[in-house]
């Protein structure tokens, strides 16, 4: 098994380039998340990676040899995508076996490792049967020793849950971390959701526009964004962002918005006045009693069971959404006050949408 690494990797189409200078040690054994929104170069990078795509500048390392001119299948990785492409006349053992044999694998060789990959993945009850009789977690399983059976260096895998149920995507999540934990090798794994990337990496790489954006463990992510785009990205429902500016107020820097002073405890040269924004996540704005703080109307509520999100209506161009207790005694129409973790707040740049006062 090995690692990867990518150096400056570039990929243009015509004037655009999809991907742009990406730079990325992964580990041998590590699970890392590639992840933005659609358009943002993910297939790209893993289709440079396994040779499906040349690049137009950079290189790409696997187990330290330099692979970039090397064909697809001397790279020796494993593919994993969306679609499964079984074979339907075929039981789920021939499936399996189909890499070996095309290899001419011994037959006892074969049965060996189809049986043993078959334990690994939870499909040993099903080798018998036919793929149109498998459920789509079943499927998906089977497509997964197809490829784990070849025993590659390093496994891609492109966004292989999106076309399955909610639930099943959130389980198949569980048994990728779990497979993971087994085979111990290298996964890099691709797709537009943030959960995912959230719930199964070890490092999350975010991409936006063919630029890495940032690299980190999922909750170093979360609580601590390099910029406005990797805040909003990650979390359900997503931060809050407040559009204003720095001002001095005695001494201290202000931030102020339609509707919502905060001074801070810094001094007023911290920043030079200018556009900001400001970030809250939903967890951290509190409902409160009493005094203090600025007042909203609730203006809707959506109830989740573990918790209740609130949307409050305070003046500024948009909402400040609260997730709060779903014990909480609230109805639409209330004017209730609210307040910020004055600890979690994020500011950035208004104009180039960096964070400040890091
Ligand atoms: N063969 C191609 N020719 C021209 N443009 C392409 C080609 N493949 C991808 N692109 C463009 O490159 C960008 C990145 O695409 P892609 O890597 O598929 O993104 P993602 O997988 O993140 O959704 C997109 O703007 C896409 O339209
Ligand atoms: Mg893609």
């Amino acid at each position: 098994m090995a690692g990867i690494r990518l150096a400056g990797l570039t990929k243009a189409f015509g004037a655009s380039r999809a991907v742009d200078g990406v730079s990325l040690d992964i580990p041998d054994g590590e699970f890392v998340v590639l992840v933005g929104p659609s358009g943002c170069g993910k297939t790209t990078t893993l289709n440079m990676i396994a040779g499906l795509e040349a690049p137009t500048a950079g290189d790409v390392y696997i187990g330290g040899e330099r692979v970039t001119d090397r064909e697809p299948r001397d790279r020796q990785l494993g593919m994993v995508f969306q679609s499964l492409a079984l074979f339907p006349h075929m039981s789920v053992f021939d499936n399996i076996a189909f890499p070996l044999r095309i290899r001419k694998t011994p037959p006892a060789e074969v049965r060996a490792r189809v049986e043993a990959v078959a334990e690994t993945v939870r499909v040993a009850p099903l080798l018998g049967k036919r793929p149109a009789t498998l459920s789509g977690g079943e499927a998906q399983r089977v497509a997964l020793a197809r490829t784990i059976v070849m025993r590659p260096r390093a496994f891609l895998m492109d966004e292989p849950l999106s076309s399955l149920d909610a639930r099943l995507r959130v389980e198949m999540r569980t048994e990728l971390k779990r497979l993971h934990a087994t085979l111990r090798a290298t996964f890099l794994y691709v797709t537009h959701d943030q959960a995912e990337a959230m719930t199964m990496a070890d490092r999350i790489v975010v991409m936006q526009y063919g630029v890495v954006q940032q690299v980190g463990p999922p909750l170093a992510i979360y609580a601590d964004p390099v910029n406005h785009f990797v805040a909003g990205f990650f979390g359900v429902p997503p931060m809050n962002f407040v559009a204003g500016a720095f001002a001095a107020d005695a001494g201290r820097l202000a931030f102020r918005a339609a509707g919502v002073t905060i001074v801070l405890d810094r001094p007023a040269e911290a920043v030079t006045a200018h556009d900001a924004v400001l970030g809250v996540r939903p967890e951290h704005v509190r409902l409160r009693d009493g005094t203090g703080g600025w007042t909203a109307t609730v203006s809707l509520l959506e109830p989740l069971g573990d918790e209740t999100i609130v949307f409050l209506d305070y003046g500024g161009a948009t909402s400040i959404v609260a997730t709060v207790d779903p014990d909480e005694k609230i109805a639409v129409g209330d004017r209730r006050r609210f307040m910020f973790d004055q600890d979690k707040l994020l500011f950035f740049d208004g104009t180039t949408g960096e964070r400040i006062l890091r």
